[in-house]
């Protein structure tokens, strides 16, 4: 449904987004997880359409967003990080706005705001001005206007940032009921926000896809997590037969380091946290007889990432507060 090729954007001289690709399936929720500033939203307003990469192709259902962003906008509904929101509006007008700009039928729209306005929980609220509403009722009309026209595709950037407790798991389970009849991407930089949301994750750190894989074995293959990179001039079947059995190897990858290096093998391995085998691993690729041609650690450790995941605030007792009393 989703598909990212080679996508790169730069600010000036400073890369945000890196040379990333991936795909997402019909049906699927995919969750982007990251720190703050490792280029989540840049790539979401890339996919919408509203950013022009400096690099790489974006498809949306089978369009080019680049060739027919009208087309694909078309296709899909999307919460920016900031939800443009007229103040002065109600609930209700505002959606209503929103309604005609999608081009929701005129005789439809009345019942299409009321069902959104109850499904994003907003009922009590219809007739309440914008510029009264706390932030976590905010974003749920951010959510409505994206879900109004029942776009396949949502693009939702951290749909949970702002909300008290019980709204988080309101819309966690609002987003879970999405799925399968959507394709959702949704962004965050907690770890458990995409923990019972999302079918599959990619770890976005510095604008780069460092890791990617089901919720369920992220946070083992995060803590500890040790990735090592290899090259090596070796017969790729005896190099894959050496480092599969070595001692402290959770999983390695090798694949031919291309045409012009033809007996060149890469390798990333993961390796069992706690011990570094670097000495080890070239010890045992020199005694094979082979040339250690490149050996290091990867760029910033899955275990760093996972600090940065795991301390920074869900929200702050402040911030649940402000919420409370607004609307109490
Ligand atoms: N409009 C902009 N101009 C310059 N730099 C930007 C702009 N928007 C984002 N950046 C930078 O790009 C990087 C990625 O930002 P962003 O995509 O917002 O990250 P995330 O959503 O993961 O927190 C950050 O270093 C940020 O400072
Ligand atoms: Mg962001």
């Amino acid at each position: 449904m989703i598909a990212v090729e080679n996508l790169s954007k730069l600010y000036g001289d400073r890369i945000a987004v890196d040379d990333v690709s991936f795909t997402v399936k019909k049906g699927e929720v995919l969750g982007f997880l990251g720190p703050n500033g490792a280029g989540k939203s840049t790539t979401m307003r890339m996919i919408t359409g509203y950013l022009a990469p400096s690099a790489g192709k974006i498809t949306v259902g089978g369009f080019e967003v680049k060739h027919e962003p009208l087309k694909t906008k078309a296709l899909i509904g999307y919460l920016p990080e900031i939800v443009p929101l007229y103040p002065e509006m109600s609930v209700r007008d505002y959606l209503k706005f929103i309604a005609a700009i999608k081009g929701i039928p005129g005789r439809e729209q009345r019942e299409r705001i009321a069902a959104i306005i109850r499904r994003c929980w907003l009922t009590e609220y219809a007739d309440r001005l914008i510029a009264h509403l706390s932030k976590g009722y905010r974003q749920r009309l951010g959510l409505a206007q994206a879900l109004i026209h029942n776009p396949p595709v949502l693009i939702l950037d951290e749909p949970t940032s702002g909300l008290d407790p019980k709204q988080i798991l309101e819309t966690r389970e609002l987003i879970r009921s999405l799925a399968g009849d959507h394709t959702v991407v949704l962004s965050t930089h907690i770890l458990p926000e995409v923990q019972n949301v999302c079918s599959r994750v990619l770890i976005i750190n510095a604008g780069k896809v460092v890791a990617e894989d089901a919720p369920e074995r992220l946070e083992a293959k995060l803590k500890g997590a040790q990735t090592i990179h290899l090259e090596v001039r070796a017969p790729q079947d005896k190099l894959t037969v050496l480092l599969a059995g070595f001692p402290g190897v959770r999983t390695a990858h090798a694949h031919p380091k291309g045409q012009e290096f033809p007996d060149m093998v890469a390798v990333d391995l993961d390796a069992e946290p706690g011990d570094d085998m670097r000495a080890r691993l070239a010890a045992a690729v020199i005694n094979a007889g082979w040339d250690l041609l490149e050996l290091r650690a990867a760029r910033l450790s899955l275990e760093e990432i996972f600090l940065k995941l795991t301390t920074d605030e869900v929200a702050s007792p402040a911030e649940i507060k402000e919420v409370a009393s607004v609307q109490g």
